[in-house]
């Protein structure tokens, strides 16, 4: 779609959306990461630009990709960083998407230089510590009328389906919205399309066809300013 086919119906909000794959340094040429590509999260903040949004985009690590045009980009590297950077900017904004894969964990020690062979006699083990959880920290913090969207990368296992992961994970958050990927196996991380469902406090459950990354941040959109209007209300 041309972006001057686009509604600007975004126009007067401010949105911040948070994108890519989070680093945790071990040493200064070391860390921890993931497979997060940060398309999904580009997307999001290019079609709301495109539709009239003001927009932050808090972006961690991700693949080479443009810079969505008429976003103010913020760079970062860990979940703290990220966490501090989406904080600030969330507390003028009116949406909130949190699309970035945020480490649950950093190591619980970062060397200030690089960790050597000769360092270790036994084989290193790497302690772990939880970093917070950014989401749950807006959905406390929320302004009056925020609306708050997380994204959930679930597989299904013993204990329940994707789908069942991602209500019990809806209601957890707290969030307003909740878009769920099924992953592993070729499935989202990397890939150029996304499907999944979009699951609403409100108990309402949209399924999103497979297509291209910027069609799901459009149904994400759509769902947002259908909040944004009733809450006007
Ligand atoms: N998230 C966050 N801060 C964290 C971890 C996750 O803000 N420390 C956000 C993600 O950006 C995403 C949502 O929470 O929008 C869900 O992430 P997910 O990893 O699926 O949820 P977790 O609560 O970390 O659960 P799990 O144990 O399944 O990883
Ligand atoms: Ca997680």
């Amino acid at each position: 779609a041309r972006s001057d086919a686009l509604p600007r119906d975004l126009e007067g909000l401010r949105v911040v959306v948070s994108a890519g794959g989070t680093r945790e340094p071990l040493d200064p040429v070391r860390h921890l990461g993931n497979r997060s590509s940060g398309k999904q999260g580009y997307a999001l903040a290019r079609v709301a630009a495109q539709r009239g949004a003001d927009v932050t985009l808090v972006a961690a690590h991700t693949e080479a990709l443009p810079e969505p045009a008429g976003a103010e980009v913020v760079h970062v590297s860990t979940a703290r960083r990220l966490g501090a950077a989406v904080e600030e900017a969330a507390s003028t904004a009116d949406v909130v998407v949190m699309a970035a894969a945020v480490a649950d964990f950093r190591p619980a020690d970062t060397a200030d230089h690089k960790i050597k062979k000769t360092d270790h006699s036994p084989d290193p083990t790497i302690s772990l510590v939880r970093n917070p959880d950014i989401l749950a920290g807006l959905v406390e913090a929320r302004r009056p009328g925020q609306v708050i969207v997380g994204f959930a990368a679930e597989t299904g296992d013993e204990h329940g389906s994707v789908l069942e992961h991602a209500r019990a994970k809806l209601k957890r958050k707290g969030c307003d919205l909740l878009v769920v990927n099924a992953v592993g196996e070729g499935k989202a991380f990397e890939m150029e399309e996304n499907t999944g469902w979009l699951l609403s406090a409100d108990g309402t459950e949209q399924r999103i066809p497979l297509g291209a990354k910027s069609l799901l941040a459009a149904t994400v959109w759509d769902a947002v300013t259908e909040l944004v209007r009733h809450r006007a209300h």
